[in-house]
């Protein structure tokens, strides 16, 4: 393979190349594929701009990477319903440019995708044949990815994820520790959805490759169920904070971008308990002094 990794059982599958590296996912994910013996080829914008399907091409052609674990995306929920047009130039036609130079070049594609495909209005966990009806632009836009994906690829995997976060990134644990102190902190307890540390994303990103799972649609979240109020609730009884937590509806809470209000995923045991990732990323903050 000429990149120095020699007869490892992944052999194979030995060079991944990883768009959004510079992102919250993407700074966890590449150092934990790293440490599985991969070779990444690290990619933001500044060395290969997705919406430049030129660009892309050329790097792809280039590198003639093995997987490309796609993770660039405009991720500005809110924002979104405002510029459509720049998340979908991101979202769907930057995708779709990935998608095309991966079939081209014979790389298996892993694109991540999100909970805000589905409408949320179910009473039972999404399973990844279920319909899809996005609420909001963010969420059409990554669907309009997903079927990009779907059209250009036959070596595919869409991993939907839900409420992630991150040490390297802007997330709703730290969002809420950094307003702990305030005389009174209302979270919504009405939309309910799977909590997601982006090390277990990033394993369960591992365990679709390594396992050789069969191409197709995968639900790559926390198991277990809560709500906004809950996540925010557990992150400061395990951070050991007192804050002045009270429940509210989305009603008392408006925002731009409608948002599911049941967002639960099937991840069919790819990952851990949500409350168990929450303890290790609570403790890894805290040990890095945050
Ligand atoms: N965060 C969540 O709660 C959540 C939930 C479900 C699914 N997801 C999905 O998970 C994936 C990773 O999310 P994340 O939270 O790690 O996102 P993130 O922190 O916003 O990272 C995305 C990265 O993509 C880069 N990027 C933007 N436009 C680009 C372009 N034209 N070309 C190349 N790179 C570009 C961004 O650079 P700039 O920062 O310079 O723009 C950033 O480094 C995304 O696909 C997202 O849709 C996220």
């Amino acid at each position: 393979m000429g990149n120095g990794i020699s007869a490892s059982h992944h052999s194979c599958l030995a060079t991944i190349l990883v768009t959004g590296s510079n992102g919250m996912l993407g700074q966890d994910l590449c150092p934990i594929l790293e440490s599985a013996n991969y070779t990444v080829i690290k990619t933001d914008v500044a060395e290969m701009d997705i919406t430049n399907g030129e660009s892309v091409e050329s790097v792809i052609s280039t590198e003639k990477p093995d997987v490309v674990v796609h993770c660039a995306a405009y991720t500005n929920v809110d924002k979104a319903e405002e510029d459509i047009e720049t998340a979908r130039l991101i979202n769907a036609i930057g995708t779709e440019n990935v998608a095309k130079s991966c079939a081209k070049n014979n790389c298996i594609m892993v694109y991540i995708s999100t909970d805000y495909v589905f409408a949320g209005n179910g009473i039972e966990p999404y399973k990844p044949t279920d319909k899809t009806a996005p609420l909001n632009n963010y969420g059409l836009t990554k669907w309009e990815g997903e079927e990009a994906v779907r059209k250009y690829c036959e070596k595919y995997y869409i991993a939907r994820t839900s409420w992630l976060y991150g040490i390297y990134g802007k997330n709703f644990v730290e969002t809420m520790i950094s307003l702990a102190d305030k005389p009174e902190l209302k979270v919504v307890d009405d939309q309910i959805g799977c909590p997601t540390w982006t090390v277990e994303l990033s394993g369960g990103i591992l365990k679709l490759l390594e396992e050789k799972k069969p191409y197709g649609i995968y639900h790559i979240c926390g198991s277990g169920v809560t709500s906004w109020y809950g996540f925010a609730k557990t992150a400061f009884e395990l951070s050991g904070i007192d804050a002045n937590l009270k429940p509210c509806t989305t009603d008392e809470f408006p925002r731009p971008a409608k948002r599911p209000a049941y967002s639960v995923m099937d991840n069919d045991g790819i990952c851990r308990d949500w409350k168990d990732a929450l303890k290790d990323y609570i403790n890894l903050r805290q040990k890095v002094g945050k």
